[in-house]
């Protein structure tokens, strides 16, 4: 860690993907009033998630972190974070039953507000004006007026941010994600798919063995691992000005926590290291994680993880490659080679969503689901092939039955992206799609563990 780390020390480095606040002082009272808003994650959850991701890198569970791309402002419903939620609960029960694998549950969930972008500004009709940079920042509309930066929406995010917490926790502890209801998260629209009955198949087998552990004593009321789920939320840690403000000195440990979610990462765009992003992930003790693009190099990567994570500390930092279908196969083995050689430990998950982004014929941004599908594929091979545990994945998805990505057991086409294109910035998968990605994933797992069994 550099000599003398503050949570404001990052303001000495170059800051970049950072809005320009035309009212600076505006926004200093804003963060004065931020610092004294209650942690919405505590430190003793943090230090949870990280002994469960140690696990991870030592090949013992499997990470599952998921959810929009951007939350918004107008879209902030009960039901939809009720969704999201039973989504990300299918899917890792899919995976717990079918690899017989503990999975790591984090939601890209109650933060996910703001937004690197490829440009700083956006034209239209000759029109230009700033970019949309998540809700957390600015407007989305194409006025001048919207896309002005207001620091009021770092309030907004944090209040908004702190009603989903707390409705996630209410479910992950007070019976919504009881295994006796597993057949209930099935969604309408996916029930009646090939898939909702491959789920209900599953469900009926889950539930006999929930008649047989309660025939030995281990019923809801005993054991608290049926009736509850521990369930994390993280976002990308891109306005520094709030995540400085949500900084706080645990009590219990006098270390440094960012109490804005229980895991932060930096993206692909902003992991520079001598960038002001990697400088605050550094003295802060939450688990971490980086985006890593394929035009990075074993050495730039080595020192990349020596900067986040000096004491070699296992679960405190996430290694989210985001190659592109295309590339992860020639890239990937020179990475997880130099990782090993070093004996750095790592999670190793795979985000098979950001570069696998195309612009369809009829001008929306998507994903060909068998594209994700692909990398998962390859991120798995390569693992096998050396010697290392694909330890996680990372998507972009929501509970709504959305059109956004092609492809898929729905056969979504790019005529039909038009029909319920919702996102506010990248392309999700929709609750079928990620119920496929779950079978995948359960498919790869489960011939891994076997492998390190047999
Ligand atoms: C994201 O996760 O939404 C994102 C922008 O990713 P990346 O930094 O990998 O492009
Ligand atoms: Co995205």
């Amino acid at each position: 860690m550099s000599e003398q780390w503050t949570p404001a020390s990052w303001r000495s480095k170059k800051a970049i993907q950072m809005p320009n606040y035309p009212d600076q002082e505006a926004l200093a009272k804003v963060e004065e009033r931020i610092r004294n808003f209650p942690p919405l994650v505590f430190a003793g959850e943090a230090r949870s998630l990280k002994a469960k991701l140690a696990d991870v890198s030592a090949g013992k569970a499997f990470l599952l972190q998921g959810g929009d791309c951007a939350e918004s402002f107008a879209e902030f419903h009960p039901d939809n974070i009720r969704d999201t939620f039973r989504v990300l609960l299918q899917m890792a029960i899919v995976l717990t039953f079918g690899a017989a694998c503990p999975v790591v549950k984090v939601g890209r969930m109650a933060g996910q507000f703001a937004k690197p972008r490829s440009a700083d500004t956006e034209t239209i009709g000759g029109v230009e004006l700033p970019a949309y940079r998540g809700d957390m920042v600015n407007g989305m509309d194409f006025t001048s007026e919207a896309r002005i930066p207001d620091p009021e929406r770092l309030v907004q995010a944090f209040n908004q941010s702190a009603a989903t917490l707390n409705l996630l926790r209410a479910f992950a502890s007070g019976g919504f994600a009881d295994l006796h209801k597993v057949q209930r998260w099935n969604l309408s629209f996916v029930e009646n798919s090939p898939l909702g009955e491959r789920y209900r198949d599953m469900s009926v087998r889950i539930q006999e063995a929930l008649e047989f552990m309660a025939a030995c004593g281990m019923t809801a009321e005993t054991t608290k691992q049926i009736r509850e789920t521990s369930f994390f939320t993280s976002h990308e840690a891109l306005l520094l000005n709030y995540e400085q403000a949500m900084t706080r000195v645990d009590s219990l440990s006098g270390d440094w926590y960012d109490t804005s979610a229980h895991m932060l990462w930096i993206g692909e765009r902003t992991r520079q290291l001598d960038g002001a992003h990697v400088e605050f992930l550094k003295g802060i003790h939450n688990p971490v994680g980086c985006k890593v693009g394929p035009t990075i190099e074993p050495d730039e990567l080595i020192r990349l993880i020596d900067a986040l994570n000096p004491k070699n500390e296992p679960g405190r930092l996430t290694l989210i490659t985001r190659m592109g279908s295309d590339h992860i196969g020639t890239v990937l083995p020179g990475l997880i080679r130099a990782v090993k050689r070093e004996g750095r430990h790592v999670v190793w998950s795979c985000d098979p969503m950001h570069a696998n982004t195309v612009k369809s014929s009829v001008g929306y941004k998507t994903r060909h689901v068998d594209a994700i599908l692909q990398e998962v594929r390859a991120f798995f091979e390569v693992h096998k092939a050396e010697g290392s545990h694909a330890g996680g994945v990372h998507f972009e998805m929501t509970g709504q039955d959305v059109t956004e990505c092609v492809g898929g057991g729905q056969e979504i086409g790019e005529s039909d992206l038009s029909e319920r294109y919702h996102t506010h910035c990248d392309p999700r998968l929709n609750a079928t799609q990620a119920l496929e990605l779950a079978f995948l994933l359960a498919e790869q797992l489960k011939t891994e563990r076997q492998a390190d069994q047999g």
